[in-house]
């Protein structure tokens, strides 16, 4: 008798030969549970989502008990809503895919042993799908043109990179940030401004009004020509904020929040677009929670175009944790024939690339 998983190869071979599957994607590693249902890498049928940020914004960030115990009741109602959603049947999946890590371990457990126990009672294959992969795969689906090679800067909560896309699955680090992601120097820079969490989103919108040139915040410095380190100006701007109000001063919240927003997307885009030039890339694409902040979309296209580069990012609501870009990555991911067992693991700190 064939095991699972040599009925998984089999079948994953005849889907390699195809080129084509249907995959139900989910996403359970941080306050977001998603499940999506996603053709060919590209084409998605479904994109279910349930966030828990209002729970959260009680405590001031995540607590990673409470977002387990979300994830555990809200997958199976989202999995009848993305299949009703896509049309499909049950029947009609060809794979699941599923985000192993990185993110909180209790999270990501949830929506493996989801996927896993899917994967068996479907009887199809199982593909285990790196959190950071997805973000950079969201620009498949934005864009059906978008092929690598290409650099991506990815900006997110917990990760700031800039990598070579040189092949499907195949990723060159080319800088990151040596301290705190550009997203949690904006989730702790709005504390200060008392904007709720989570505070990149609102910040972004407060700085919509202000003006960028009214406080003058520190440079960057760091040792890598492409690392970044946001720890500096995140203590910078706390602390010059601190010092102004106990001098009795005010801060100008929207003026504060555009200035330092100003300092963080020139920061990113000047490492990252050097980054570009130097690899002699064509193509430039973003990724993450913060690539769907409003200045650095704009920021982006305006310098990526005027050097000459074909510029892509995916729309807000892809930039942000959803489960179609894992769906994109698992595809591709499934077309190289990597498939995971029953043993599948979360791995909270697994890395996109070895270093
Ligand atoms: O990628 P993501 O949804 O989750 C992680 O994988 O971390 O990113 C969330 C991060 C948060 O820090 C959030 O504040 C930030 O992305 N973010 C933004 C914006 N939207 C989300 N930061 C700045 N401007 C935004 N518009
Ligand atoms: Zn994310």
């Amino acid at each position: 008798m064939m095991t699972y998983l040599e009925r998984a190869r089999a079948k994953a071979r005849a889907l390699i030969e195809k080129g084509s599957a249907t995959l139900l994607a989910v996403e359970s590693s941080c306050d977001e549970t998603a499940v999506a249902v996603v053709k060919d890498g590209r084409q998605v049928l479904a994109n279910e989502i349930s966030s828990q940020v209002d729970i959260h914004a009680l405590y001031g960030g995540v607590v990673p008990e409470i977002a387990s115990r979300m994830h555990v009741e809200a997958l199976s109602p989202l999995y009848e809503r993305a299949l009703a959603a896509s049309g499909l049947g049950a029947r009609d999946i060809d794979a699941v895919a599923v985000t192993f890590g990185p993110g909180l371990v209790g999270a990501l457990l949830t929506g493996v042993s989801f996927a896993k126990a899917l994967a068996y009672g479907l009887d199809v294959p199982l593909v285990a799908v790196n959190h950071i992969e997805g973000h950079v795969s969201a620009n498949f689906i934005a864009d059906p043109s978008l092929e690598p090679p290409f650099v991506c800067l990815v900006a997110s909560g917990g990760h700031s990179h800039i990598v070579n896309v040189t092949r499907y699955g195949c990723y060159e680090l080319l800088g990151r940030t040596v301290d705190d992601a550009a997203g949690e120097a904006f989730d702790k820079v709005a504390r200060v401004l008392e904007i709720p969490y989570p505070g990149g989103p609102l910040l972004d919108k407060l700085a919509e009004t202000g003006d960028e040139k009214r406080y003058r915040f520190p440079r960057m410095h760091t040792e890598g020509k492409y690392d970044y380190s946001f720890s500096g100006l995140k203590t910078a701007v706390i602390n010059q904020a601190h010092t102004i109000r106990q001098n009795g001063g005010e801060i100008e919240a929207a003026d504060w929040a555009a200035s330092f927003r100003c300092a963080v997307v020139d920061a990113l885009l000047d490492k990252a677009l050097l980054a570009a030039r130097d690899t002699g890339a064509e193509r430039f694409a973003l990724a993450g929670g913060v690539a769907s902040n409003r200045l650095l979309r704009r920021e982006t296209l305006r310098r990526g175009t005027e050097m000459g580069l074909k510029v892509f990012m995916p729309p807000a609501s892809l930039c942000t944790d959803n489960a179609a870009m894992i769906g994109a990555a698992g595809f591709y991911r499934l077309m190289n024939g990597e498939l995971a067992g029953l043993d599948l693991n979360a791995q909270p700190s697994v890395r996109l690339i070895e270093e």
